[in-house]
């Protein structure tokens, strides 16, 4: 199982399930992973803090079962991650992302990030929290040291196969400046052979590509390539 804390040579990638053929997932999973991919990145989306719904506990409960030793990486696009902390940690998730836009003051009645972390790690997961293209960084910094991961995203949230927004460069670089190397920064969203090596230099070290890797001809040089990104 990878181990999260341990700052990897070349950036890892993350394959997004959410671009993957949802009929035929275990294969899918399985190919992206034969291919060259660190981990999978399952994106949980609630029909309120985004319009789309997705995948809940079973998809994990599901992958966990057929890949025993494949890192989860779940990015909750919910209004109320507090309520499936429990469930997604049973269900066999290793990292449990939740956005700082649900969480107390950004949302009136919100959890406080500092508890829903501190539940994350009692849970047995990894924590990561994930702010949007338009919300600043600062807000994050007082969090950075219980923080598994930092999670930027590249593309307002809801839907795959969107176009990267290059002014996130200027969050994940301030980011990368803070924090530890037992922190993973992570972007997700329009990552390809293109857009990776402006993310990796920035900072970024866990990139997630979903239309990039599965919609490829070649997945293999797909995932080779966004390794690659940030090598002079
Ligand atoms: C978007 C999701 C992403 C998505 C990225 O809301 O969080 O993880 O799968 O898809 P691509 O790589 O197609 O932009
Ligand atoms: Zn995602």
């Amino acid at each position: 199982m990878l181990d999260l804390h341990t700052k990897p040579e070349r950036p890892l990638v993350a394959a997004s399930i959410l671009a993957a053929d949802f009929a035929r997932i275990a294969e899918e999973a399985n190919d992206a992973l034969d291919k060259g991919a660190d981990l999978l990145h399952v994106d949980v989306m609630d029909g309120h803090f985004v319009a789309n719904l997705t995948m809940g506990a079973d998809m994990i409960r599901g992958l966990r079962r057929h890949l025993p030793d494949t890192f989860l990486d779940v990015h909750l696009m919910v209004e109320r991650p507090h309520e499936y902390i429990d469930s997604f940690a049973e269900a066999g998730g290793n990292n449990f992302s939740f956005h700082l836009e649900v969480c107390h003051p950004f949302h009136p009645h919100g959890p406080e990030v500092g508890d829903l972390i501190d539940r994350v790690h009692g849970a047995g997961m990894t924590a990561g929290l994930v702010i949007n293209p338009y919300t600043s960084a600062w807000p994050v910094e007082p969090y950075l040291d219980r923080l598994d991961l930092v999670l930027v995203m590249s593309v307002i949230p809801g839907l795959g196969g969107q176009s990267f927004m290059p002014h996130v460069l200027k969050q994940s670089q301030w980011l990368a400046e803070r924090v530890d190397g037992r922190t993973r920064l992570e972007m997700d969203g329009g990552l390809d052979a293109e857009t990776a090596p402006p993310a990796v230099t920035s900072g970024v070290d866990v990139l997630v590509a979903g239309s990039s890797v599965f919609k490829a001809d070649d997945r293999a040089e797909a995932i080779a390539a966004l390794h690659r990104a940030g090598r002079r």
